[in-house]
């Protein structure tokens, strides 16, 4: 499978990306219900030599390297990531009510810069919808490794009642989920990333909190940590300003980062300039130093006990190990699983 990418990954970039990667997800889809939510399948099963002890919502990951959000928008490729080696998925963004996102084309590849662009603005079904799916498949499969979901507000809802949609995705969510993800740094819903900086931000976090919290006392299923994602376009002191907040209102841990409006970033000159003057949020390697020197910047001010998954331009076992040393707790990806292919995980965990 593995030696076949090159002629399977020249295939789909003949499709246009987003029809490349529904392809993709129904290859996936097959592939999980093959597996059944089992570990790695046999094509993708090996020793992994990058190990962690650490576990996410109560549950043990054997390696760090995880599927980061957006690639399964609505919890139907669970299984398949798990099959590709992936220890632990997160479903989303998922908003209290559906919402198509922006019009297309809104995906965009940068492949000089082995990179994307997308501003698909958190398309998906709704938290009923997925919360209902991922019941289904708790109830189908024993699932042995940790399911996150991410959560957003829907476009319309203004910054003064932010909180109370995060509450309602919350709400819906957080039985099903092991860990939940507050995400306040997609660049593609008009003012969400300065919800990161205004007062709004901890009004955010306490509603989440607390409801996550109201359901733990009527069941022990509800999900145990709560994380938030940050923008790698906030400055060092809104990042630590923003981090500290989330640990002081009993979050485990951040997410560092999520996609950049810069395209002023290493590697984003050899690109195509039609492709980068896309507006949207830009991913994939352009994005290392950035996610690298915030994660150092993090670990340095908040020790090393906070729970810091690193995310940003990982494509090789050279990318993982420098992470790592550099004080990941744990890893995601996105967009080398597009560029690299299904044998992603066993590369970086070499
Ligand atoms: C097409 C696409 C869609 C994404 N959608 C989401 C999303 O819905 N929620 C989110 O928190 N991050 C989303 N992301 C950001 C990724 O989770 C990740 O933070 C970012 O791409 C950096 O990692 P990478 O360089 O490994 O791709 C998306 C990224 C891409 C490329």
């Amino acid at each position: 499978m593995t030696l076949l990418w090159p002629l399977i990954k020249k295939f789909l970039f003949l499709f246009p990306p987003e029809w490349a990667h529904a392809i993709g997800a129904s290859f996936l889809k097959l592939l999980g219900f093959a597996n059944q939510g089992r570990g790695p399948a046999w094509v993708f099963r090996r020793h992994y030599s990058l190990k962690t002890d650490l576990s996410l919502g109560g549950k043990p990951l054997g390696h760090p390297v995880g599927l980061a959000a957006g690639f399964d928008k609505n919890a139907q490729l669970v299984l398949g990531a798990r099959a590709l080696g992936f220890s632990f998925v997160e479903v989303g963004t998922v908003t209290p009510l559906p919402q198509r996102g922006n019009p297309s084309p809104r995906l965009f590849r940068l492949p000089e810069a082995e990179a994307l662009i997308n501003r698909l603005g958190f398309n998906n079904q709704g938290a009923s919808v997925v919360a209902a799916r991922l019941e289904r498949l708790r109830a189908l499969h024993s699932i042995h490794f940790p399911i996150g979901v991410n959560i957003g507000k829907n476009k319309e809802v203004t910054e003064a009642n932010a909180a109370s949609d995060y509450a309602r995705a919350t709400e819906i969510i957080a039985p099903f989920a092991d860990y939940l993800v507050v995400n306040l740094s997609s660049p593609n819903t008009p003012g969400l990333t300065d919800l990161q900086t205004s007062d709004a931000f901890v009004a955010i976090l306490k509603a989440v909190r607390h409801t996550r919290d109201q359901l733990a006392k009527k069941s022990p299923n509800v999900c145990q940590d709560l994380l938030v994602k940050l923008s790698p376009d906030l400055s060092d002191e809104q990042a630590a300003q923003a981090a500290q907040q989330a640990l002081a209102n009993g979050f485990t841990g951040l997410i560092l980062s999520n996609t950049s409006r810069s395209r002023d970033l290493p590697g984003c000159a050899a690109a195509n300039a039609a492709a980068l003057a896309e507006s949207g949020g830009l991913s994939g390697p352009p994005l290392r130093a950035l996610a690298l020197a915030r994660l150092r910047q993090l670990r340095a001010l908040l020790g090393p006990k906070p729970l810091l998954i690193s995310c940003g331009g990982l494509a090789a076992k050279e990318d993982a190990r420098e992470r790592m040393l550099a004080g990941a707790s744990l890893l995601q990806v996105y967009t080398a699983l597009v560029y690299r292919g299904p044998g992603l995980v066993r590369q970086l965990t070499r």
